[in-house]
Protein backbone atom coordinates (compact mmCIF):
# COMPACT_ATOMS: atom_id res chain seq x y z
CA UNK A 1 0.00 0.00 0.00
CA UNK A 2 1.70 3.23 -1.10
CA UNK A 3 1.01 6.82 -1.20
CA UNK A 4 -0.25 9.08 -4.32
CA UNK A 5 1.29 11.99 -5.96
CA UNK A 6 1.31 15.65 -4.79
CA UNK A 7 -1.54 17.62 -5.09
CA UNK A 8 -1.46 19.50 -1.73
CA UNK A 9 -3.73 22.25 -2.54
CA UNK A 10 -6.87 19.36 -2.60
CA UNK A 11 -8.43 19.42 1.03
CA UNK A 12 -7.81 16.29 2.61
CA UNK A 13 -9.81 14.30 6.25
CA UNK A 14 -7.63 11.69 7.48
CA UNK A 15 -9.28 8.69 8.83
CA UNK A 16 -7.46 7.06 11.13
CA UNK A 17 -8.19 4.02 13.65
CA UNK A 18 -10.40 2.02 11.21
CA UNK A 19 -11.01 -1.38 10.49
CA UNK A 20 -10.32 -1.32 6.93
CA UNK A 21 -11.84 -4.17 4.34
CA UNK A 22 -10.11 -2.73 1.06
CA UNK A 23 -10.89 -5.43 -0.91
CA UNK A 24 -7.88 -5.08 -3.10
CA UNK A 25 -6.76 -8.00 -4.72
CA UNK A 26 -8.61 -10.85 -6.71
CA UNK A 27 -9.85 -12.50 -3.47
CA UNK A 28 -10.12 -11.55 0.18
CA UNK A 29 -11.41 -9.00 2.57
CA UNK A 30 -8.39 -7.27 2.29
CA UNK A 31 -8.49 -6.17 5.90
CA UNK A 32 -6.47 -3.93 7.52
CA UNK A 33 -6.82 -4.15 11.73
CA UNK A 34 -5.97 -0.25 13.04
CA UNK A 35 -5.59 1.23 9.88
CA UNK A 36 -5.76 4.86 8.27
CA UNK A 37 -6.99 6.33 5.29
CA UNK A 38 -6.46 9.53 3.71
CA UNK A 39 -8.31 11.54 0.80
CA UNK A 40 -7.34 14.10 -0.70
CA UNK A 41 -9.40 15.90 -2.86
CA UNK A 42 -12.37 13.47 -4.09
CA UNK A 43 -9.82 10.57 -4.38
CA UNK A 44 -7.79 7.90 -1.75
CA UNK A 45 -4.35 9.02 -1.42
CA UNK A 46 -2.75 6.88 0.84
CA UNK A 47 -4.29 3.63 2.88
CA UNK A 48 -2.56 1.18 5.37
CA UNK A 49 -2.13 0.38 9.01
CA UNK A 50 -2.26 3.33 10.65
CA UNK A 51 1.34 3.10 12.56
CA UNK A 52 2.87 3.27 9.23
CA UNK A 53 0.65 6.84 8.30
CA UNK A 54 3.35 8.67 7.20
CA UNK A 55 4.04 12.44 8.00
CA UNK A 56 3.27 15.28 6.02
CA UNK A 57 0.92 13.43 3.64
CA UNK A 58 -2.19 15.19 4.54
CA UNK A 59 -2.29 19.03 4.28
CA UNK A 60 -1.70 21.19 7.49
CA UNK A 61 -5.35 22.31 7.70
CA UNK A 62 -6.79 18.23 6.86
CA UNK A 63 -9.54 16.98 9.18
CA UNK A 64 -8.64 14.43 11.14
CA UNK A 65 -10.86 12.01 12.40
CA UNK A 66 -10.83 9.04 14.57
CA UNK A 67 -12.67 6.02 14.08
CA UNK A 68 -12.15 4.33 17.10
CA UNK A 69 -12.27 0.83 15.53
CA UNK A 70 -15.35 1.43 13.02
CA UNK A 71 -15.13 -0.68 10.02
CA UNK A 72 -14.93 1.40 6.90
CA UNK A 73 -15.58 0.17 3.08
CA UNK A 74 -15.76 1.14 0.19
CA UNK A 75 -19.10 3.28 -0.65
CA UNK A 76 -21.97 0.54 -2.09
CA UNK A 77 -22.91 0.32 -5.74
CA UNK A 78 -26.61 -0.28 -6.76
CA UNK A 79 -26.14 -1.27 -9.91
CA UNK A 80 -29.34 -2.16 -11.28
CA UNK A 81 -32.14 -0.41 -10.66
CA UNK A 82 -35.60 1.40 -11.89
CA UNK A 83 -35.80 3.81 -9.45
CA UNK A 84 -38.13 5.93 -11.63
CA UNK A 85 -41.45 5.48 -11.95
CA UNK A 86 -45.11 6.65 -11.13
CA UNK A 87 -47.88 4.80 -8.84
CA UNK A 88 -47.33 1.58 -7.46
CA UNK A 89 -48.05 -2.52 -7.71
CA UNK A 90 -49.36 -3.43 -4.07
CA UNK A 91 -52.84 -4.78 -5.51
CA UNK A 92 -50.91 -6.59 -7.93
CA UNK A 93 -48.99 -7.83 -5.26
CA UNK A 94 -52.52 -9.24 -3.45
CA UNK A 95 -53.53 -10.61 -6.84
CA UNK A 96 -50.22 -13.14 -7.08
CA UNK A 97 -50.34 -13.74 -3.23
CA UNK A 98 -54.35 -14.88 -4.55
CA UNK A 99 -52.76 -17.43 -7.11
CA UNK A 100 -52.18 -14.91 -10.19
CA UNK A 101 -48.73 -14.86 -11.69
CA UNK A 102 -46.71 -12.50 -12.60
CA UNK A 103 -46.76 -13.36 -16.78
CA UNK A 104 -50.70 -13.55 -16.47
CA UNK A 105 -50.76 -10.39 -14.86
CA UNK A 106 -48.50 -8.82 -17.72
CA UNK A 107 -50.38 -10.66 -20.48
CA UNK A 108 -53.79 -9.26 -18.92
CA UNK A 109 -52.32 -5.77 -19.58
CA UNK A 110 -50.97 -5.73 -16.19
CA UNK A 111 -47.44 -5.43 -14.75
CA UNK A 112 -44.90 -2.98 -16.65
CA UNK A 113 -48.05 -1.51 -18.57
CA UNK A 114 -49.68 -0.72 -15.42
CA UNK A 115 -46.82 1.26 -14.19
CA UNK A 116 -46.37 2.94 -17.67
CA UNK A 117 -49.80 4.42 -17.58
CA UNK A 118 -49.07 5.81 -14.24
CA UNK A 119 -45.79 7.28 -15.15
CA UNK A 120 -47.29 8.51 -17.91
CA UNK A 121 -49.25 10.67 -16.00
CA UNK A 122 -46.85 11.77 -13.39
CA UNK A 123 -45.54 15.27 -13.68
CA UNK A 124 -41.47 15.67 -13.84
CA UNK A 125 -41.49 16.41 -10.38
CA UNK A 126 -43.82 13.86 -9.00
CA UNK A 127 -41.58 11.51 -11.13
CA UNK A 128 -38.23 13.07 -9.32
CA UNK A 129 -39.57 13.45 -5.55
CA UNK A 130 -39.99 9.51 -6.11
CA UNK A 131 -37.31 8.60 -7.17
CA UNK A 132 -35.12 11.28 -4.81
CA UNK A 133 -36.97 9.25 -1.72
CA UNK A 134 -36.31 5.91 -2.94
CA UNK A 135 -32.76 6.83 -3.66
CA UNK A 136 -31.96 8.03 -0.40
CA UNK A 137 -33.35 5.01 1.26
CA UNK A 138 -30.76 3.43 -0.25
CA UNK A 139 -28.00 5.93 0.24
CA UNK A 140 -28.98 5.74 4.02
CA UNK A 141 -26.99 2.03 3.14
CA UNK A 142 -24.46 3.90 2.33
CA UNK A 143 -24.69 3.96 -1.14
CA UNK A 144 -22.49 5.88 -3.34
CA UNK A 145 -23.53 4.82 -6.78
CA UNK A 146 -26.81 3.86 -8.12
CA UNK A 147 -27.35 2.81 -11.92
CA UNK A 148 -31.13 4.08 -12.98
CA UNK A 149 -33.04 2.34 -16.01
CA UNK A 150 -35.93 3.70 -18.11
CA UNK A 151 -38.48 1.49 -19.31
CA UNK A 152 -41.59 3.07 -18.00
CA UNK A 153 -42.23 5.92 -20.42
CA UNK A 154 -42.04 3.17 -23.34
CA UNK A 155 -42.04 6.71 -25.88
CA UNK A 156 -39.39 8.82 -26.97
CA UNK A 157 -40.91 11.51 -24.70
CA UNK A 158 -41.93 9.37 -21.61
CA UNK A 159 -38.55 7.53 -21.30
CA UNK A 160 -36.61 10.80 -21.64
CA UNK A 161 -38.07 12.40 -18.83
CA UNK A 162 -37.81 9.45 -16.29
CA UNK A 163 -33.56 9.98 -17.71
CA UNK A 164 -33.95 13.12 -17.27
CA UNK A 165 -35.09 12.93 -13.71
CA UNK A 166 -32.18 10.39 -13.52
CA UNK A 167 -30.17 12.62 -14.11
CA UNK A 168 -31.48 15.07 -11.77
CA UNK A 169 -30.82 13.38 -8.69
CA UNK A 170 -27.32 13.40 -9.52
CA UNK A 171 -27.42 17.05 -9.71
CA UNK A 172 -29.48 17.31 -6.50
CA UNK A 173 -28.52 14.24 -4.34
CA UNK A 174 -24.52 13.49 -3.34
CA UNK A 175 -24.70 10.52 -5.16
CA UNK A 176 -23.17 9.21 -8.46
CA UNK A 177 -26.04 8.18 -11.11
CA UNK A 178 -24.92 5.82 -13.97
CA UNK A 179 -28.27 6.18 -16.48
CA UNK A 180 -29.19 3.47 -18.68
CA UNK A 181 -31.82 3.40 -21.47
CA UNK A 182 -34.34 0.40 -21.27
CA UNK A 183 -36.93 1.09 -24.14
CA UNK A 184 -37.12 -2.36 -24.71
CA UNK A 185 -38.82 -3.42 -21.51
CA UNK A 186 -42.37 -4.12 -22.79
CA UNK A 187 -44.26 -2.82 -25.35
CA UNK A 188 -46.63 -0.28 -24.83
CA UNK A 189 -50.45 -0.47 -25.62
CA UNK A 190 -50.36 2.05 -29.08
CA UNK A 191 -47.67 -0.49 -30.34
CA UNK A 192 -49.91 -3.67 -29.64
CA UNK A 193 -49.26 -5.90 -32.42
CA UNK A 194 -46.75 -4.18 -33.86
CA UNK A 195 -43.69 -5.01 -31.88
CA UNK A 196 -40.97 -4.99 -34.46
CA UNK A 197 -42.19 -1.52 -35.11
CA UNK A 198 -41.56 -0.44 -31.78
CA UNK A 199 -38.32 -1.86 -31.78
CA UNK A 200 -37.81 0.27 -34.65
CA UNK A 201 -38.77 3.43 -32.93
CA UNK A 202 -37.04 2.42 -29.32
CA UNK A 203 -33.46 2.47 -32.05
CA UNK A 204 -34.31 5.30 -33.36
CA UNK A 205 -34.70 7.10 -30.27
CA UNK A 206 -31.10 6.00 -29.10
CA UNK A 207 -29.34 8.58 -30.83
CA UNK A 208 -31.32 11.55 -29.70
CA UNK A 209 -30.69 9.96 -25.96
CA UNK A 210 -27.09 10.23 -26.20
CA UNK A 211 -26.86 13.47 -27.63
CA UNK A 212 -28.99 15.10 -24.68
CA UNK A 213 -26.88 13.29 -22.47
CA UNK A 214 -29.43 11.26 -20.77
CA UNK A 215 -27.97 7.56 -21.41
CA UNK A 216 -24.75 5.73 -20.39
CA UNK A 217 -25.81 2.55 -21.54
CA UNK A 218 -28.62 -0.12 -23.31
CA UNK A 219 -30.53 -2.39 -22.01
CA UNK A 220 -33.69 -4.82 -22.66
CA UNK A 221 -36.13 -7.08 -21.55
CA UNK A 222 -35.04 -10.60 -23.69
CA UNK A 223 -37.83 -13.14 -22.25
CA UNK A 224 -41.50 -14.71 -23.15
CA UNK A 225 -43.15 -11.55 -22.16
CA UNK A 226 -40.54 -9.26 -23.12
CA UNK A 227 -38.64 -9.13 -27.00
CA UNK A 228 -37.39 -11.92 -28.70
CA UNK A 229 -33.33 -12.08 -29.30
CA UNK A 230 -33.82 -11.10 -32.64
CA UNK A 231 -35.43 -7.96 -31.67
CA UNK A 232 -32.89 -7.49 -28.93
CA UNK A 233 -30.11 -7.58 -31.28
CA UNK A 234 -31.61 -4.58 -33.37
CA UNK A 235 -31.44 -2.70 -30.27
CA UNK A 236 -28.04 -3.78 -29.46
CA UNK A 237 -26.88 -3.36 -33.18
CA UNK A 238 -28.21 0.33 -32.72
CA UNK A 239 -26.31 0.64 -29.29
CA UNK A 240 -23.04 -0.35 -30.81
CA UNK A 241 -23.54 2.27 -33.64
CA UNK A 242 -23.46 4.68 -31.13
CA UNK A 243 -21.12 3.32 -29.22
CA UNK A 244 -22.88 2.63 -25.92
CA UNK A 245 -22.05 -0.11 -23.92
CA UNK A 246 -25.01 -2.68 -23.64
CA UNK A 247 -26.30 -4.91 -20.52
CA UNK A 248 -29.21 -7.89 -21.05
CA UNK A 249 -32.24 -8.90 -18.56
CA UNK A 250 -31.85 -12.37 -19.27
CA UNK A 251 -33.08 -15.85 -18.71
CA UNK A 252 -35.45 -14.53 -16.07
CA UNK A 253 -38.59 -16.39 -16.69
CA UNK A 254 -37.19 -18.79 -19.40
CA UNK A 255 -33.77 -19.69 -21.61
CA UNK A 256 -33.63 -17.52 -24.92
CA UNK A 257 -29.72 -17.87 -24.24
CA UNK A 258 -29.95 -14.03 -24.56
CA UNK A 259 -26.79 -14.07 -21.87
CA UNK A 260 -24.30 -15.55 -24.73
CA UNK A 261 -26.55 -12.76 -27.91
CA UNK A 262 -25.12 -10.04 -24.89
CA UNK A 263 -22.05 -11.42 -24.51
CA UNK A 264 -21.32 -11.42 -28.69
CA UNK A 265 -21.98 -7.49 -28.22
CA UNK A 266 -19.35 -7.04 -25.19
CA UNK A 267 -22.42 -6.64 -22.62
CA UNK A 268 -21.33 -5.11 -18.95
CA UNK A 269 -23.52 -7.27 -17.39
CA UNK A 270 -26.19 -9.85 -17.49
CA UNK A 271 -28.86 -9.54 -15.09
CA UNK A 272 -31.18 -12.07 -13.63
CA UNK A 273 -30.09 -15.20 -15.57
CA UNK A 274 -32.00 -17.80 -12.85
CA UNK A 275 -32.45 -19.67 -16.40
CA UNK A 276 -28.68 -19.52 -17.75
CA UNK A 277 -27.06 -21.97 -19.37
CA UNK A 278 -23.73 -23.53 -19.17
CA UNK A 279 -23.17 -21.85 -23.08
CA UNK A 280 -24.39 -18.78 -21.43
CA UNK A 281 -21.99 -19.28 -18.94
CA UNK A 282 -19.32 -20.21 -20.92
CA UNK A 283 -20.13 -17.07 -23.45
CA UNK A 284 -19.91 -14.66 -20.58
CA UNK A 285 -16.63 -15.67 -19.39
CA UNK A 286 -15.29 -15.36 -22.79
CA UNK A 287 -16.84 -11.63 -23.17
CA UNK A 288 -15.25 -10.97 -19.52
CA UNK A 289 -19.57 -9.85 -19.23
CA UNK A 290 -20.64 -9.81 -15.42
CA UNK A 291 -23.59 -11.66 -13.55
CA UNK A 292 -26.02 -9.79 -12.18
CA UNK A 293 -27.57 -11.68 -9.88
CA UNK A 294 -31.32 -9.96 -8.20
CA UNK A 295 -32.22 -11.84 -5.03
CA UNK A 296 -34.95 -9.41 -4.33
CA UNK A 297 -37.03 -10.29 -7.94
CA UNK A 298 -36.11 -14.17 -7.39
CA UNK A 299 -37.58 -13.71 -3.26
CA UNK A 300 -40.82 -11.60 -4.59
CA UNK A 301 -41.98 -13.34 -7.88
CA UNK A 302 -41.11 -16.95 -5.11
CA UNK A 303 -39.22 -18.29 -7.69
CA UNK A 304 -37.85 -21.40 -7.47
CA UNK A 305 -35.14 -22.49 -10.01
CA UNK A 306 -31.94 -20.77 -8.49
CA UNK A 307 -29.38 -18.90 -11.29
CA UNK A 308 -26.18 -21.55 -11.51
CA UNK A 309 -24.08 -19.78 -8.94
CA UNK A 310 -21.63 -23.19 -8.76
CA UNK A 311 -20.78 -23.05 -12.63
CA UNK A 312 -20.27 -18.85 -12.48
CA UNK A 313 -18.30 -19.22 -9.60
CA UNK A 314 -15.94 -22.49 -11.63
CA UNK A 315 -16.51 -20.44 -14.52
CA UNK A 316 -14.72 -17.16 -12.81
CA UNK A 317 -17.71 -15.34 -13.97
CA UNK A 318 -17.80 -11.95 -11.65
CA UNK A 319 -20.66 -11.86 -9.88
CA UNK A 320 -22.23 -8.92 -8.48
CA UNK A 321 -25.67 -7.99 -7.29
CA UNK A 322 -28.11 -5.48 -6.79
CA UNK A 323 -31.87 -4.25 -5.50
CA UNK A 324 -33.33 -4.56 -9.39
CA UNK A 325 -35.47 -1.95 -7.20
CA UNK A 326 -39.11 -1.55 -9.33
CA UNK A 327 -42.56 -1.64 -8.83
CA UNK A 328 -43.32 -5.12 -9.63
CA UNK A 329 -40.89 -8.17 -9.32
CA UNK A 330 -38.39 -6.70 -6.47
CA UNK A 331 -39.76 -2.93 -4.58
CA UNK A 332 -36.94 -3.95 -2.04
CA UNK A 333 -34.79 -0.27 -1.13
CA UNK A 334 -32.15 -2.06 0.92
CA UNK A 335 -29.08 -3.30 -1.08
CA UNK A 336 -28.24 -4.83 2.60
CA UNK A 337 -31.17 -7.10 2.32
CA UNK A 338 -29.58 -8.11 -1.00
CA UNK A 339 -26.36 -9.51 0.84
CA UNK A 340 -28.16 -11.56 3.31
CA UNK A 341 -30.98 -12.99 0.48
CA UNK A 342 -27.69 -13.76 -1.67
CA UNK A 343 -26.29 -16.00 0.87
CA UNK A 344 -29.27 -17.12 2.30
CA UNK A 345 -31.31 -17.85 -1.40
CA UNK A 346 -27.80 -18.36 -3.54
CA UNK A 347 -25.66 -19.63 -1.40
CA UNK A 348 -23.16 -16.80 -1.45
CA UNK A 349 -20.23 -16.41 0.82
CA UNK A 350 -20.61 -12.89 2.60
CA UNK A 351 -17.21 -12.05 0.79
CA UNK A 352 -18.48 -12.77 -2.38
CA UNK A 353 -21.76 -10.59 -1.93
CA UNK A 354 -20.00 -7.55 -0.80
CA UNK A 355 -17.86 -7.70 -3.74
CA UNK A 356 -20.90 -8.22 -5.49
CA UNK A 357 -22.12 -4.25 -4.63
CA UNK A 358 -18.68 -2.86 -4.97
CA UNK A 359 -16.20 -4.42 -7.13
CA UNK A 360 -18.14 -6.02 -9.58
CA UNK A 361 -20.68 -3.66 -9.26
CA UNK A 362 -18.31 -1.30 -10.07
CA UNK A 363 -17.15 -2.85 -13.38
CA UNK A 364 -21.04 -4.11 -14.26
CA UNK A 365 -21.10 0.02 -14.75
CA UNK A 366 -18.00 0.09 -16.73
CA UNK A 367 -16.37 2.38 -13.75
CA UNK A 368 -12.81 1.64 -12.91
CA UNK A 369 -12.31 4.26 -10.14
CA UNK A 370 -14.28 2.71 -7.44
CA UNK A 371 -15.06 -0.69 -5.79
CA UNK A 372 -12.08 -0.71 -3.63
CA UNK A 373 -10.04 1.32 -1.29
CA UNK A 374 -7.15 1.46 -3.13
CA UNK A 375 -4.70 4.97 -3.33
CA UNK A 376 -6.15 6.60 -6.98
CA UNK A 377 -9.70 5.22 -6.59
CA UNK A 378 -12.52 7.60 -5.45
CA UNK A 379 -12.83 8.83 -1.95
CA UNK A 380 -16.76 6.98 -1.63
CA UNK A 381 -16.45 5.49 1.63
CA UNK A 382 -18.95 4.20 3.84
CA UNK A 383 -18.30 4.06 8.07
CA UNK A 384 -20.79 1.17 9.50
CA UNK A 385 -20.99 0.11 13.50
CA UNK A 386 -19.68 -3.34 12.74
CA UNK A 387 -16.39 -5.36 13.58
CA UNK A 388 -16.14 -7.63 10.58
CA UNK A 389 -17.94 -6.68 7.23
CA UNK A 390 -19.28 -10.42 7.16
CA UNK A 391 -22.04 -8.74 9.21
CA UNK A 392 -22.82 -6.35 7.00
CA UNK A 393 -24.59 -9.95 5.00
CA UNK A 394 -25.53 -11.54 8.14
CA UNK A 395 -27.83 -9.17 9.95
CA UNK A 396 -30.76 -8.22 8.18
CA UNK A 397 -33.49 -5.02 8.74
CA UNK A 398 -30.54 -3.57 10.49
CA UNK A 399 -28.62 -0.63 9.20
CA UNK A 400 -25.28 -0.03 11.04
CA UNK A 401 -23.97 2.94 8.19
CA UNK A 402 -22.86 5.46 10.67
CA UNK A 403 -21.46 7.86 8.27
CA UNK A 404 -20.90 8.03 4.08
CA UNK A 405 -18.18 10.09 2.63
CA UNK A 406 -18.76 10.89 -1.34
CA UNK A 407 -16.21 11.94 -3.80
CA UNK A 408 -14.09 12.93 -0.06
CA UNK A 409 -16.95 15.01 1.07
CA UNK A 410 -18.60 13.53 4.01
CA UNK A 411 -22.42 13.77 4.00
CA UNK A 412 -24.10 15.81 6.29
CA UNK A 413 -25.92 12.49 7.28
CA UNK A 414 -25.76 9.14 5.26
CA UNK A 415 -28.32 9.88 3.10
CA UNK A 416 -27.72 13.82 3.29
CA UNK A 417 -26.41 16.69 1.29
CA UNK A 418 -22.71 17.10 1.04
CA UNK A 419 -20.85 18.33 3.73
CA UNK A 420 -20.09 22.20 1.90
CA UNK A 421 -20.25 22.42 -1.69
CA UNK A 422 -17.93 20.95 -3.95
CA UNK A 423 -15.05 22.31 -5.58
CA UNK A 424 -14.66 22.52 -9.11
CA UNK A 425 -13.86 19.41 -11.05
CA UNK A 426 -13.59 17.26 -7.43
CA UNK A 427 -17.54 15.29 -8.82
CA UNK A 428 -19.12 13.68 -11.11
O1 LIG B 1 -35.96 -6.42 -13.58
N1 LIG B 1 -37.75 -8.18 -15.80
C1 LIG B 1 -38.11 -7.12 -16.20
N2 LIG B 1 -38.05 -5.95 -15.55
C2 LIG B 1 -38.11 -5.76 -14.16
C3 LIG B 1 -39.48 -5.88 -13.63
C4 LIG B 1 -40.32 -4.78 -14.07
C5 LIG B 1 -41.71 -4.77 -13.51
O2 LIG B 1 -42.32 -5.80 -13.21
O3 LIG B 1 -42.20 -3.63 -13.40
C6 LIG B 1 -37.13 -6.65 -13.43
O4 LIG B 1 -37.51 -7.56 -12.69
FE1 LIG C 1 -34.64 -5.08 -13.71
Amino acid sequence: MSGAGPTADRRCTVWRHARLATLAGPSGWGLVEDGALVTRGAHIAWIGPDAQLPSGLATPDAHEQDLRGALLTPGLIDAHTHLVYGGDRAGEFELRLQGATYEEIARAGGGIRSTVAATRAASDDELFTGAAQRAQALMAEGVTTIEIKSGYGLSELHEGRCLAAARRLARELAVTVRTTSLGAHALPPEYAGRADAYIDAVCGWLGAQQAAGLVDAVDAFCDTIGFTPEQTQRVFEAARALGLPVKLHAEQLSNQEGAALAARYGALSCDHLEHLSDAGVAAMRTAGTVAMLLPGAFYFLRETKLPPVAALRGAGVPIALATDHNPGSSPALSLLLMLNMACTLFRLTPEEAFRGVTVHAARALGLADRGTLVPGQRADLAVWDAEHPRELAYRFGHNPCRRVMFGGFERLTPSGPRERAPEAGALP
